[in-house]
């Protein structure tokens, strides 16, 4: 057929059923992007004849002798299109995966459109950055606040405004923000047909019974399948068992995974793999084959799968060797433990509040969804190009279960869009691997959306019964917790979340008697996994409410009581975990300061809203505030590296190569900052190259926020070297003392008179033989903590359960803020992502232990018009152990969230919601019936 693609008239013919966004990919238009094939995500938005449409749901052959542009072509004769001007501007986006469907669809926006973006961004959705940078871009000036909920109170406050252009606390924009707003970011599967000649599509059969095992797979039918090449079965999988899990050290997870297993233990287990010429004949194949299962009993909650009798999900393994603390009761891993004494703490309470607290599961809906592709490079190594947070632990993970050393592999990540903690797993290297080994063809999978909700993780589900006692003159007198996390069929991460959960939860406060009795216990459900807070959130949500119901309960002002009890420094951190956390320390302090940002933000906007007369929405509406507190150790326990070089090029500018991946979280930006900060240089003159296990020798990964304090400490330390190196160079090179060289933008200042340019300072290291690129190694320990302090005012109506957030604030403590916009962009994202798991987000699994949410359609995640604004303050610390007085935030603005929007309501209503999702439809009931107020 005829069809212009972005001012080109080409001739190509879709397939039958072809939809457009495959096709136009098809002829290299990589900028439209998959997030989910069912119209809800916007991502792949092109324009018909100038009309914006969804193109995974508009049939290519509808296209013919039309004009389509997609991003690729919004830009005329290399002039950005305003809307690209703007998101640049703006920094409209953070891994980007969403930006150029965002920006197609206001590319056609006229002021009206413009003045209402709540309704006419509605089709496109953001994972990452809460729409606010997103607004103001599209707006194309520092914001537009017709999205607001109540009046406009946003007063942020950046602490590092004197900042050197393009160093330590300068909002420098990303480095790759030219590429994503031209669509030529290239993500995993942005790779063009010709760099990969002879590559297959791997699809997956997966179980349509939530415990079974497998009596026999038939793949004649699919192997008759035109097109298919291969099946692969638990007959052709490794025995090596492993955990999806990634960590640093991979015995904190337990072995009780096979790439194919005999047994499947949830619905939507793969089963086995049909590897084919094409997307179609795969699926074709998967249809095809004949497997015959022998049902076993299930189990489908914690609680059941805790009973005597109940089914051993992974009863037939040695728990000492797979690290599974009692398979016979379904209990992954357990932590019992005493101080003080809590029935002495409960006698001596003058209130004691009860109650069991249930979160519930929650998906990460990171806009790009897993995939990977592997080949073997012209030494016959295997090479994977992953969406993965952890390249160098999946790469270690393949080595391990395929028998192969490290250095015959390579894992590479493209820019990932997304992750959250769900791509801190190998759900699908270890396909394209096994496949790529059997056939030596390149070899790529792709998940869709239902296989993200349906077969990869979730957030744990918690179960929590909380006792808390407190003396009338407002002190902590006991804190007791029964927990049970529910971790699915797969023990992935299970230990780690509820370690983690009942660690710094229980530690932010003093109290002399603590009890925890926990348990991550198995059941045949879709497995749980890493999320963002890493057990914290939900743990968070029970004892921020608890705090609220003791100082309710004793008739003290909430922050007051927490004022009272918090951890300060010189207070050992407790939180009765089985391993004493020694590396733990205060390396810097702001809790305080974050209450105080707060409460006062509070007060402020109760003011405005007074003095603009909108506190008086009616009788049917009552108000409320609320807040919450937390805090996070800034790095992962037991060992978190990463190793960096950094160089000077021929060309005067410096490189810093490293191993932590950038999915968003702004790791690039930081990087280069803080070496242009150590080279007294900027930002821009500063190439960061990162994601490849050839790059350096090892880095843990990205995830529990150690982007910055860890593998950032290590670039610190090489552009320090780095430094030193280039004054001893042009010491020699001018013939005077080192001590009068001194490091500026561009040179080296000699003897104070002359400057030496960079080019040259490289060819005089030449000659003297001095190496300049210096490696800097860091290990993570010791370790400081992050706090997050979040508030909220709340109008409910109370005949209809309509919440409405007037005002959202949240103070971090992120010591030295190094790039304050984009650390900004991060606390707005994590309050965004975690008001769809306050209010209606939600994995929803039948009896039977199928997820029914699994499109977009059914799981709804924010979108613009659900986000109110909310505002970022930052308190003033430098942290003595992260790099240049830097601290973590990017997981912990989600934590504090949910307990203080519940503590508004309650504020408001006098009603405590204890589980999660705080839907409208409760909201509704508990008003009418009155049932769910405590005590
Ligand atoms: Fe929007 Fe990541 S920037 S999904």
């Amino acid at each position: 057929m005829a069809i212009e693609i972005n001012g080109a008239a080409t001739q190509a013919t879709p397939r039958p059923g072809q939809c457009l966004r495959t096709f136009l990919r098809e002829q290299g238009n990589f900028g439209v992007k998959k997030g989910c094939d069912g119209g809800d995500c916007g991502a792949c938005t092109v324009h018909v004849d100038g009309t914006p449409v969804h193109s995974c749901i508009y049939p290519a052959v509808r296209a013919e002798g039309k004009a389509v542009t997609t991003i690729e072509g919004l830009s005329k004769d290399g002039e950005l299109h305003p809307v690209q001007e703007q998101f640049l501007e703006g920094q409209g986006f953070q891994c980007g995966f969403c930006t150029a469907g965002m920006m197609m669809t206001a590319a056609t926006f006229d002021d009206e459109q413009r003045a209402n973006l709540p309704r006419s961004l509605k089709g496109n959705l953001c994972r990452c950055t809460g729409y606010r940078s997103i607004a103001d871009a599209v707006c194309g000036h520092g914001g537009d606040h017709k999205h607001d909920a109540g009046a406009d109170v946003s007063q942020e406050k950046s602490p590092a405004g004197d900042a050197t252009p393009g160093q330590l606390g300068d909002n420098v924009p990303a480095p790759a923000g030219q590429a994503i707003v031209t669509g030529t970011a290239r993500y995993t599967l942005d790779v063009p047909a010709e760099q990969l000649p002879g590559l297959l599509h791997l699809k997956l059969l997966r179980s349509p019974h939530a415990h079974a095992r497998i009596v026999s797979i038939d793949a004649t039918a699919a192997l008759a399948v035109p097109g298919v090449v291969a099946v692969f079965t638990h007959q052709d999988a490794p025995a090596q068992l492993f955990s999806t899990a990634q960590h640093e050290l991979y015995t904190d997870d337990p072995d009780d995974t096979r790439v194919f297993d005999d047994v499947v233990r949830f619905i939507g287990q793969r089963v086995a793999a049909v590897v084919a010429e094409s997307v179609g004949a795969a699926e074709a194949g998967t249809r095809a084959l004949a497997v015959e299962y022998e049902v076993l009993d299930a189990v489908f909650s914690p609680h059941d799968a805790l009973l005597p009798g109940a089914p051993a999900i992974h009863g037939e393994k040695d728990g000492e060797t797979a690290r599974i603390s009692r398979p016979q009761q379904n209990v992954i891993a357990e932590v019992h433990t005493e101080l003080g004494s809590v029935s002495d703490g409960f006698a001596n309470s003058d209130f004691i509040h009860e109650h069991t607290y249930q979160t519930q599961r929650v998906q990460h809906v990171a806009m790009e969804t897993h995939s990977s592709i592997a080949w073997l490079d012209e030494e016959d190594r295997l090479v994977v190009r992953s969406s993965t947070q952890v390249p160098f632990l999946v790469r270690r993970t393949l080595g391990r279960v395929f028998d192969l050393p490290e250095d015959r592999i390579r894992v590479v990540a493209g820019r990932v869009g997304g992750g959250f903690g769900g791509k801190q797993e190998v759900l699908t290297e270890d396909l394209v691997a096994l496949a790529t080994l059997k056939l030596r063809r390149p070899v790529q999978v792709e998940f869709t959306r239902t296989e993200q909700f349906t077969a990869t993780t979730t957030r744990h589900p918690f179960t929590i019964k909380l006792k808390a006692g407190a003396s009338r003159d407002g002190h902590l007198t006991a804190l007791q917790v029964e927990v049970v996390t529910n971790t699915g069929a797969y023990g992935n991460h299970a230990p780690g979340v509820m370690f983690h959960g009942c660690g710094e939860s229980l530690a932010l406060y003093k109290c002399a008697n603590k009890k925890v009795d926990a348990q991550a216990v198995y059941t045949n459900t879709v497995p749980a996994g890493a999320f963002r807070g890493y057990g914290l959130s939900q743990m968070i949500f029970a004892i921020e409410s608890g705090m609220d119901e003791l100082a309710v309960g004793i008739g003290m002002d909430p922050l007051e009581f927490r004022l009272n009890n918090m951890v300060r420094p010189g207070d050992d951190m407790v939180s009765t975990h089985p391993e004493p956390e020694e590396d733990v320390h205060y390396g810097s302090y702001g809790l305080d300061q974050c209450v105080a940002l707060v409460r006062d933000a509070l007060d402020r906007g109760k003011e405005r809203y007074r003095a603009a007369g909108l506190d008086d929405l009616g009788a049917d509406w009552v108000t409320g505030e609320g807040a919450a507190l937390s805090m996070i150790d800034t790095v992962p326990p037991r060992g978190h590296f990463a190793h960096s070089r950094v160089s000077l090029e021929a060309d005067g500018r410096f490189a810093v190569d490293v191993g932590t991946a950038e999915f968003g979280n702004g790791t690039t930006t930081v990087h280069a900052q803080l070496a242009a900060t150590a080279l007294a240089s900027t930002a821009s003159n500063v190439a960061v190259r990162q994601s490849d296990t050839d790059l350096v020798s090892h880095d843990t990964g990205a995830f529990g926020s150690a982007g910055t304090v860890v593998a950032g400490k290590a670039t610190l330390a090489a552009a320090v070297e780095l430094a030193s190196r280039l004054r001893a160079v042009a010491a020699v090179l001018a013939g005077v003392p080192e001590n009068e060289c001194v490091l500026v933008d561009g040179g080296v200042v000699v003897g104070g008179v002359r400057t030496v340019p960079l080019n040259e300072i490289y060819d005089a290291a030449r000659h003297q033989g001095v190496q300049l690129a210096a490696e800097g190694n860091w290990g993570g320990t010791p370790r400081s903590v992050a706090f997050n302090v979040h508030g909220f005012r709340v109008a409910v109506n109370t005949g209809t359960g309509e919440l409405r957030i007037l005002q959202s604030v949240q103070a971090a403590d992120a010591g030295v803020v190094v790039n304050p916009r984009q650390c900004r962009g991060q606390i707005e994202g994590g309050i965004a992502q975690a008001l769809g798991a306050v209010l209606y987000e939600e994995v929803k699994v039948d009896d039977a232990g199928r997820v029914t949410t699994d499109i977009l359609r059914q799981y709804h995640i924010p979108s613009f018009a659900d986000v109110p604004r909310s505002e970022v303050y930052f308190a003033t610390t430098n942290d003595s152990t992260g790099p240049l007085g830097a601290k973590s935030m990017s997981e912990s603005p989600f934590n504090p969230v949910a307990p203080a929007l519940a503590n508004a309501i309650r504020n408001a209503t006098g009603i405590r919601f204890g589980e999660l999702p705080i839907a409208r439809d409760k909201i509704y009931l508990a008003l009418r019936d009155r049932t769910l107020i405590p005590n």
